[in-house]
């Protein structure tokens, strides 16, 4: 017999899902994507969904909701919702994932998912809760309908990685410091300062705040992103002081992934002008282009109001692919009372 759940109900699946649920989850995420997304937007890999469902992000719990599906084959709709244990971001919490498979759609489903996580959210104390959505979408529509408004616009951006880029140049003194994988014990406070150079990156109107790094942390969420299946490499910058100036994060979710994604880029303050956000971006082409199988384009998001990387990505011949935002609803403000008093 099937290891699925009953159909008809909000189920709660466990912190070690079964394969088979695993693959449930799957089919839902890559029917709603290929329904919803432009043919040439690649979809999740079955590591990704795998180490999504099984290793939490940095500093996080995870809930995963699933629907079963009324023909009992499978989950009609799934959700995913990431609670920040970080001390400033304990009042906001992360969907990362809502998705009704689409031939059970406008039946409620997408509805009982987002009632549940509402109970958490209130059990929780959490005062709101975000989400990435496609600007446009039917998840804009579902959304708006119950209560998100967007809180930051971005772009999503593509590179193609072409044979051959100019070689990156650093200032005199400046030199790289690279690894892929978790960050070597050597590196991790270093990498922490500048890490932290990411916290003036604009957030809009979002409650969510940048984390503050030190050096655990940030082997812990390397790690975890290794854990989770996934390839990432890393190219920093150290300053002639020693200390980093630079960095940037491109990590490839499923291996054998064409697109990989590129995370953080920062240059810490007193290192700004110097074209060190440029020169660790064309390190990474090199880097990334050295890789077996060969990553093929890298995707990006850049907040429209973030006009420093949008230059130096446009620089790099990055491309606009689509818009997205990031929306924010916030919990009635009496169950929150109610519940913290
Ligand atoms: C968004 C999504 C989860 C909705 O799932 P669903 O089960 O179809 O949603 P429901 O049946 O509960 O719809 C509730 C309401 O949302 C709105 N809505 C949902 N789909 C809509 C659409 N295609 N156009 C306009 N409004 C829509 C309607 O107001 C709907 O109520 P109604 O059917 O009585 O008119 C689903 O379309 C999906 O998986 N989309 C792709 C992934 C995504 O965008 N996720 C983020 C969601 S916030």
């Amino acid at each position: 017999m099937s290891d699925l759940p009953r159909p008809g109900v909000v189920e709660r699946l466990t912190s070690t899902p079964s394969e088979t649920e695993i693959d449930a989850w799957h089919a839902v995420v890559t029917a709603a994507h290929r329904h919803d997304l432009p043919a040439g937007v690649p979809g999740p890999g079955r590591v990704e969904t795998a180490g999504q469902l099984r290793v939490p992000a940095a500093r996080s719990r995870i809930v995963r909701l699933a629907v079963p599906s009324p023909d009992g084959s499978g989950y009609a709709g799934v959700a995913l919702l990431r609670l920040f244990d970080d001390d400033v971001n304990r009042g906001t919490a992360w969907i990362g994932r809502l998705a009704v498979r689409p031939d059970q759609r406008r039946r409620g489903i997408g509805t009982l998912l987002w009632e549940e996580i509402q109970t958490v959210l209130q059990q929780e104390r959490r005062e709101s809760v975000s989400l990435e959505l496609e600007i446009g979408s039917v998840g804009e529509q579902f959304a708006k309908e119950h209560g998100f408004t967007c809180g930051l616009q971005l772009v999503l951006y593509v590179q193609r990685i072409a044979d051959e880029t100019a070689p990156p140049e650093l200032p005199a003194g400046y030199r790289f410091v690279e690894w892929t994988g978790a960050v070597p014990a050597a590196h991790a406070a270093l990498f922490a300062g500048v890490r932290n150079a990411m916290a003036d990156a604009p957030m809009g109107e979002l409650d969510q705040q940048p984390l503050q790094w030190d050096a655990e942390s940030v082997t812990a969420a390397q790690r975890g992103f290794v854990q989770r299946g996934g390839l990432l490499h890393t190219v920093a910058v150290a300053a002639p002081d020693g200390t980093y100036a630079a960095f940037t994060e491109v990590g490839v979710r499923s291996p054998g992934d064409v697109r990989a994604q590129q995370y953080e880029t920062a240059v810490a303050p007193a290192h700004r002008g110097l074209g060190l956000g440029r020169a660790v971006k064309l390190r990474m082409l090199q880097v990334l282009r050295a890789q077996e199988p060969p990553v093929r384009e890298i995707g990006t998001h850049v907040a429209d109001d973030n006009g420093p990387m949008r230059a130096v990505n446009k620089l790099l011949g990055y491309r606009p692919e689509r818009s997205v935002g990031i929306f924010q609803a916030r919990m009635p403000e009496e169950c929150v009372r109610l519940l913290g008093a």
